[in-house]
């Protein structure tokens, strides 16, 4: 990769696409449908090479992300989340007449400033009611709770019941609770949607679960669609869990400084997102000993040879494939090697309409 200036974040296509592949092949023959999260990348290109069959849609974490989807095409867009400023929502209820949008709510105030908005321009979104299913972010508390908000949306114009929505976040191997948890998100989301049903209402979809939960929502039955994002591209944070991805994303860095057994690449903070842990050295035996914002220096354990010297490349795996891409500005695509093309990424560059 001569050309490329580092530190440039590389995406494996041939690893992503497998990725997206064994994702879709997880599926098969299930009724449950995938909804990629692009937070993961923020990149319309790669949501594009995402939404094979088995998929209906994006997700998004941001109005933002929404945007940039719609803005790129996409044709079927879940904000996953909570927004409740006015003019967040009018921008959701203009969107609505480019793209199919459906958006989270779990307080009052925000579903009615959003029927009044669609009301204006006779647009329609769809609504999820979301419950907190153990995760203690957003999300009503209770079935009751959820009735209330979801009996508000039926009789609201604007908007239109599609459901419900619970996350339980990232729940690890090494998690102890991890049993426990997957249980009490799928029986709130369970009790819920039978109780909103039991009231007349009807639940067409249950959104929810992530990469890490994605092998329990296949034998969980309330669950029609999976909001998994980082399967695409993989952590070392998900291992153990037994799915079938590969890493699909790494940092290509120089060395610009070094003597001994010690090399100093211009990498940092900046660049790799660390939040689950140190970044990986591919290919060269060597361990990080710090990190800057913008420099990792590195231990190595090879001979003189195989040291990489000033000016030498190499790659770093990223801890946190999204805090990384949000890093960014650009991917490059690579295949064997050799870069397939560079693409925009990230909502910044974007622009907002609000
Ligand atoms: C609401 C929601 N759904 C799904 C996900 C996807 O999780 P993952 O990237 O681990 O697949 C996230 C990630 O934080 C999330 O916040």
């Amino acid at each position: 990769l001569p050309d490329v200036p580092s530190p440039a974040l590389l995406v494996d296509l041939d690893a992503f696409e497998a990725n997206v592949t064994a994702a879709a092949k997880m599926l098969e023959g299930t009724s449950i449908r995938l909804r990629p999260h692009i937070k993961t990348h923020r990149c319309p290109s790669l949501a594009r090479r995402q939404l094979i069959r088995g998929t209906i849609g994006v997700t998004c974490a941001t109005l933002a992300e929404a945007e940039l989807m719609v803005d790129a095409g996409i044709g079927d867009v879940l904000i996953a989340n909570e927004i409740v400023a006015h003019s967040h929502l009018d921008v959701v209820a203009r969107l609505a007449s480019r793209a199919r949008v459906a958006v989270a709510v779990d307080s009052l105030a925000p579903l009615q400033e959003l029927s009044r908005c669609c009301t204006e321009l006779s647009a329609q979104v769809d609504v999820l009611v979301d419950v907190d299913v153990g995760l203690g972010r957003c999300g009503v508390r209770d079935p009751e709770a959820a009735a209330v908000l979801a009996r508000k949306v039926v009789a609201s114009p604007g908007v239109h019941l599609r459901g419900l929505m619970g996350y339980e976040g990232r729940l690890r191997r090494s998690n102890p609770q991890r049993t426990a948890r997957v249980e009490l998100a799928r029986t709130r989301l369970s009790q819920t949607k039978a109780h909103l049903e039991g009231v007349g209402l009807t639940v067409p979809v249950v959104s929810g679960g992530g990469t890490s939960t994605l092998r329990d929502a296949l034998s969980n039955h309330t669950l029609t669609e999976i909001q998994a994002g980082t399967y695409a591209f993989m952590e070392a944070d998900l291992c153990g869990l037994g799915l079938p991805f590969t890493p699909a994303v790494s940092v290509l860095a120089t060395t610009i400084s070094g003597s001994g057994n010690r090399c100093v690449v211009d990498a940092g903070w900046k660049a790799l997102g660390c939040h689950y842990g140190d970044p990986v050295p591919i290919g060269v035996a060597a361990k990080v000993v710090k990190i800057g914002e913008e420099h990792t220096v590195l231990r190595l354990h090879c001979s003189r040879d195989a040291s990489p010297g000033v000016g030498d490349r190499l790659l770093l795996r990223p801890s946190h494939v999204g805090m990384t891409f949000a890093l960014h500005n650009r991917v490059w695509l690579i295949r064997a090697g050799r870069v397939e093309t560079c693409v925009p990424a990230g909502v910044y560059a974007h622009g907002g309409s609000w």
